[in-house]
């Protein structure tokens, strides 16, 4: 892979809220540093002590599998103290307000909030009124930073190089904060993106982001050397932007024949989780050329990172 020779000391914030503000050198940053984390994860004893005594607290007000997980792992693999507040259990079911609870959080001293919400915004919120570091684990529409970096180093790995691809995102463009944090960092390390989905799924401030948009699956794979798949993003949805499932996976859903005319070493990525049958077909979602698994993880390894640089971490090559 062929990296800037961006150090990990580029990057330098209080907080992770998005990936429209990083530079290229801050980007590059950590995915060197979670290229180093990455070894850890194969060791038999997966654990070194360089978080040890610093606290991390996940507050997901919205369901999730491999986000929550993949920081509560990376945060144990680097020997911090986790704690999951279940919101479900929690005083915001007694009408307790975002602020309330998050600076009663605060109190307990932690380290870094990792923050998911259906607000867009909610972090950055936070961001504002807390000390500790936040992190944005997906606001609403807007952005889903690390799901956006770990993306990036997928492809890294697999092309060795972040410029000069084609990489097609394809679906419910208007509902995905994965979309968005793909589209600038793709866009920031200088990579060609184009867009696909029906009319109705394809905001209209889109061209601003510099992306070409299409409304056709087989133009915008064409030639790709990436295609990212999106989940149909039903339960925010709240009113149908097609007229069945049907027909959204006929002309939306990737096959093996759409695959075709992408270069044949293309990647096939999809954040998950997948609809099965909708946006990707099963023997794609499991083929060859799909990434998805790779992605998974990745997460570790770049949640790693940023927890670490977050922290003060100092040098790219951190493992101890
Ligand atoms: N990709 C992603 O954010 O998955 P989860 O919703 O399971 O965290």
């Amino acid at each position: 892979m062929q990296t800037t020779g961006a150090k990990a000391t580029s990057f330098r914030r209080k907080d992770l809220l998005g990936l429209a503000e990083l530079s290229r050198e801050e980007i590059q940053a950590i995915l060197d540093t979670a290229v180093s984390f990455k070894e850890i994860s194969t060791r038999s004893i997966k654990k070194v002590p360089t978080l040890r005594g610093k606290t991390v607290i996940t507050l997901f007000y919205e369901p999730s599998t491999r986000t929550r997980t993949s920081f509560e792992i990376a945060a144990k693999r680097l020997s911090a103290d986790t704690v999951n507040l279940a919101i479900a259990a929690s005083s915001a079911v007694k009408g307790e307000t975002l602020i309330d609870t998050a600076k009663n959080l605060e109190a307990m001293r932690p380290d870094i909030i990792i923050i998911r919400h259906s607000f867009s915004g909610a972090p950055h919120l936070l961001a504002q009124r807390l000390h500790c570091s936040v992190v944005n684990a997906g606001d609403g529409l807007h952005e889903h930073p690390t799901q956006g970096l770990l993306d990036l180093l997928t492809v890294w790995e697999a092309k060795g190089r972040l410029h000069d691809l084609k990489v097609a995102i394809v679906g419910d463009i208007a509902h995905s904060r994965v979309a968005r944090s793909n589209i600038h960092g793709f866009r920031t390390m200088g990579s060609q993106v184009i867009v696909a989905g029906p009319q109705t799924m394809l905001p209209p401030y889109l061209p601003d982001l510099g992306v070409e948009v299409s409304y056709s699956l087989p133009e915008a794979v064409r030639g790709a050397d990436v295609i990212m798949m999106l989940r149909l993003q039903l339960e925010r949805q709240g009113q149908m932007f097609f007229p069945t499932l049907r027909e959204y996976s006929r002309f939306f859903g990737l096959n093996q024949g759409h695959l075709a005319l992408a270069r044949p070493e293309a990647l096939v990525m999809h954040p998950g989780p997948l609809n099965r049958g909708v946006e990707i077909a099963p023997e794609v979602a499991d083929g060859l050329q799909s990434v998805i698994l790779q992605q998974v993880t990745n997460g570790v390894a770049v949640r790693m990172a940023v927890l670490y640089l977050l922290s003060g971490g100092e040098q790219s090559g951190a493992a101890a």
